[in-house]
């Protein structure tokens, strides 16, 4: 799970070590990351996956003292700013890491995750990287040893050709969808949170695709 990493930004960032996560905390983590929060063991662990700057976290989080949040990143540059915005804003219940989710079994158990959100992942329009989208199959395969049984993946993106892969990946990985929305802005639910990339995408004219996926009957 070991990045290559920018000794500058490894610097800056290990003035947020209260809450960025460092490697050698994660190489033990799987199964205590609600001990990691509180003492309080019974609460909700959501995940987002790809944070970027963190304005979606932070956001949420926010908005939300009783869930815990952690954001995986694998830019340390980013992780950095989204550090700053945590510190900021005084959050006690969010956790960030630089890290890759090719890895992300390594680090938690089986049932450990309430809920992933996945808000504008890399689109990877070559057919021959599709592998490499955070909706393959592959990934929704892992995603669903680490997450409750009653859990769900919370996914938003701009581009419609990768939403529409997902919703086939979904299907054959055996995941129903709900809410599913071609155009989120068009009504905007109160409760959306707008990240980074939404805000840019939609102030360009792009609908914003959405639909929550889950296991349970
Ligand atoms: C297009 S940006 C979206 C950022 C943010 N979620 C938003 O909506 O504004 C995708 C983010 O996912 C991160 N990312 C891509 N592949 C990743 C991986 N394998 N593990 C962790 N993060 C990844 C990128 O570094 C980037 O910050």
């Amino acid at each position: 799970m070991r990045l290559r990493r920018k000794p500058h930004i490894d610097e800056k960032i290990k003035n947020f070590a209260a809450f960025v996560m460092p490697n050698e905390k994660l190489e033990n983590i799987n199964g205590r990351w609600r001990e990691e929060f509180s003492d309080d063991t019974t609460r909700e662990l959501h995940v987002e996956l790809g944070t970027g700057k963190g304005d979606f976290i932070t956001t949420i989080a926010e908005k939300n003292s009783a869930i815990n949040f952690l954001g995986l990143e694998l830019e340390a540059t980013v992780v950095l700013a989204a550090a700053r915005k945590v510190h900021e804003k005084n959050l006690s219940n969010v956790r960030l890491a630089v890290f890759d989710i090719n890895h992300i079994e390594e680090i938690f158990s089986a049932g450990e995750v309430d809920r992933f959100y996945i808000n504008f992942c890399d689109p990877w329009p070559k057919k021959r990287h599709a592998k490499r989208r955070l909706t393959y199959i592959k990934f929704l395969d892992m995603y669903k040893k680490i997450l409750k049984p009653s859990g769900e993946i919370h996914f938003k993106t701009d581009n419609r050709a990768l939403f529409d892969f997902s919703l086939e990946q979904f299907d054959l990985a055996g995941w129903k969808v709900r809410d599913v929305t071609f155009d989120l802005h068009d009504a905007e639910p109160p409760e959306n949170i707008r990240t980074e990339y939404e805000n840019k995408f939609s102030s360009q004219g792009v609908k914003i695709n959405r639909c929550v996926a889950f296991l349970a009957e």
